[in-house]
């Protein structure tokens, strides 16, 4: 988007964290905003900072799990302010645990949360986005869990955040041409309430019980010792601007994607001069490749 000024931008996981930062750089760029959480009580407190300094803002609590909530939330946001132009899709929680310690429960709500709930978001508001002709843009967040494997305990929320990067990277691809950009963040650590996710988990997902959010002691102090949250809102808002497409809050990490690459490549070429492979000659290749 070239102008962001008295647009309206709809963000999930608004109460807090990178959500709240992000509202926070999208007023100060005069933004209108609708905020969603899960977390009534959280959500009002930030109301109240906004309309305090003044802000357009409205908001709704909505759990993304719950696709009629999401679809409500975008009639609301549309009965708020007649249009919407940018969508946050950044609600996020975990639980950790290996898949032997993992329940179905847990998975159900990683998933849920992190992966459908983008869904969600993108079917719910892209045509209302499609729908007034002016610029828009959708961003998502994921996570360097969405770049490599984040080790052992990780598994539901490494598949969702895999599936945000990619789901999004299909969706650029479908708007290629139009006025609506697309983003995803990847951020590293920042430090947010994340750890206290399992407060947000709804009965209908059990409970987390000793499960944690971060699996590993040395995990959650790099949390703690993370970027600050309204930093990521402004290097959002930088993307929207500018229509770029990865935004990494620690572009350090670059290292570990290219190990996981180096790995990749390595299997490439052990499977080119594998037997069974060589003696096929097996053909269609070629094609494949151009397509991709
Ligand atoms: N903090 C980090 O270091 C880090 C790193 C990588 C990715 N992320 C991702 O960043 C995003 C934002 O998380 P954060 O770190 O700011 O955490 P946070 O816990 O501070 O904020 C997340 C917000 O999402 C809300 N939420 C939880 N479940 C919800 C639901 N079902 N529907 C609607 N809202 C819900 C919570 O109430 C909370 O306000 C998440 O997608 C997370 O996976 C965080």
């Amino acid at each position: 988007m070239k102008n962001v000024k008295g647009k309206t931008a709809f963000i999930t996981g608004a109460a807090s964290g990178m959500g709240l930062g992000m509202a926070r750089a999208f007023a100060n760029a005069g933004m209108k905003l609708m905020l969603a959480d899960i977390d009534q009580e959280q959500l009002a407190e930030v109301e109240k900072e906004f309309k305090a300094n003044k802000i357009d803002v409205g908001t709704i609590v909505c759990d993304v799990t719950q696709r009629d909530q999401v679809v409500a939330a975008a009639d609301a946001t549309i009965e708020r302010f007649g249009k919407v132009h940018v969508l946050c899709n950044n609600a996020g929680i975990n639980v950790g645990g290996t898949y032997e310690e993992l329940s179905q429960q847990d998975w159900d709500w990683v998933i849920g949360v992190n992966q459908l709930g983008v869904q969600y978001g993108i079917s719910a508001f892209l045509p209302k986005i499609k729908l007034h002709g002016e610029e828009g843009h959708i961003m998502s967040t994921f996570s360097m869990a969405g770049m490599v494997n984040a080790g052992p305990g990780w598994a539901p929320y490494n598949a969702s955040k895999f599936a945000v990067v990619i789901m999004s990277e299909v969706l650029k691809s479908e708007l290629k041409g139009t006025d609506i950009g697309v983003s995803v963040l990847c951020p590293g650590a920042v430090s947010t309430n994340i750890i206290d996710a399992a407060k947000h988990r709804p009965e209908e997902f059990g409970s987390s019980g000793d499960k944690p959010a971060i699996p590993g002691d040395d995990m959650a102090q790099f949390l703690e010792l993370g970027l600050d949250p309204d930093v990521v809102g402004r290097l959002v808002l930088e993307g929207i601007l500018q229509n770029q497409f990865y935004l990494f809050t620690d572009p350090r990490m670059l290292k570990a994607v290219e190990r996981r690459f180096d790995k990749i490549r390595q299997g490439f070429e052990w499977s080119a001069h594998s037997q069974s492979l060589v003696d096929s000659k097996a053909p269609g290749a070629d094609v494949a490749v151009e397509y991709l």
